[in-house]
């Protein structure tokens, strides 16, 4: 998802950014503004890789299918902007349009988003803004997955900036729905059939039902013992840093010398 700003309007850019502005500073200041949202969506999405890399080295295990992110577009931006009324200033766009750098992960499990989320948040310069806990609350028409907005430094040569990124979590059966509830309404422009929406909303609830059921399993599955190495070996993805046996041989014969 690689949305970077491009083919900026900036005619209507300036209407509502600046109105009567200087079309060179305009661009510079717009893209400095989006600049330091996409280090900070980068710096979260690093912190993810982190969590998830760990996990597949030291665990069984890997809690993250999956993560994506993506940068607002200045056409969105802007389309916001006048749906929500922000006035034109980076200021009111910062603090009203709070999607503006976007990551996505997807997990195989609820407890896995929940541990994940909890890590993430946890760190030290990571400040959680706001939390929308729609899983534990689903939306009325069946949306469930877990949003944040945190709040992350970005280290830019004239010092650090906090920026917001929205994070929204959600395992693979939540994706599939949300996706699939996001394509129908693109198709029926808003206009969709009552059927279509009861039928969304049963198979919200038959995710739900689903993602229970693979919860159990899966604590089933982790009492039985442990997995074969060959499986544990595919699971670990970072294979380059595992010492092969010559360099382990190598290196108990330095500890006798
Ligand atoms: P905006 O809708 O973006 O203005 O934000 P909000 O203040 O309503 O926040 P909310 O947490 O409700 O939604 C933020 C984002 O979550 C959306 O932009 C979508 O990406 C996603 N989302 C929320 N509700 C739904 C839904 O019903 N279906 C789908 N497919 N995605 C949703
Ligand atoms: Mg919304």
């Amino acid at each position: 998802m690689d949305d970077t700003p491009r083919g900026l309007d900036l005619g209507r850019l300036i209407e509502q950014v600046e109105p009567g502005g200087d079309l060179h500073q305009v661009r510079q200041d717009f893209t400095r503004f989006m600049m330091r949202y996409r280090f900070g969506m980068d710096e979260v999405v690093t912190k993810l890789s982190i969590l998830r890399d760990e996990y597949a080295h030291l665990h069984e295990e890997n809690p993250i299918e999956n993560i994506s992110s993506r940068l607002k577009r200045p056409e969105s931006i802007v389309e916001k902007m006048s749906r929500k009324g922000t006035e034109p200033s980076f200021d009111s766009i910062e603090k009203t349009i709070t999607d503006i750098a976007g990551v996505r992960v997807t997990c195989s499990f609820v407890s896995d988003v929940r541990r994940v989320f909890d890590q993430l948040c946890s760190q030290a310069d990571v400040t959680v803004v706001d939390v929308r806990d729609y899983i534990q609350t689903p939306k009325p028409n069946g949306y469930r997955s877990l949003h944040a907005l945190l709040e992350v430094p970005v280290f830019l040569t004239d010092g650090p900036a906090p920026v917001v990124v929205e994070v929204q979590m959600r395992t693979i059966a939540m994706d599939f729905w949300a996706s699939t509830e996001h394509k129908i309404f693109y198709k029926y422009r808003d206009d969709v059939p009552p059927s279509l929406l009861e039928g969304l909303k049963e198979a919200a609830e038959s995710a739900a039902v689903l993602d229970t059921r693979m919860e159990q399993l899966h604590t089933q599955m982790r009492t039985v013992g442990q997995l074969p190495p060959e499986i544990e070996d595919e699971l670990r993805h970072s294979e380059a840093l595992v010492p092969d046996e010559t360099f382990l041989r190598r290196l108990h014969q330095m500890g006798e010398v």
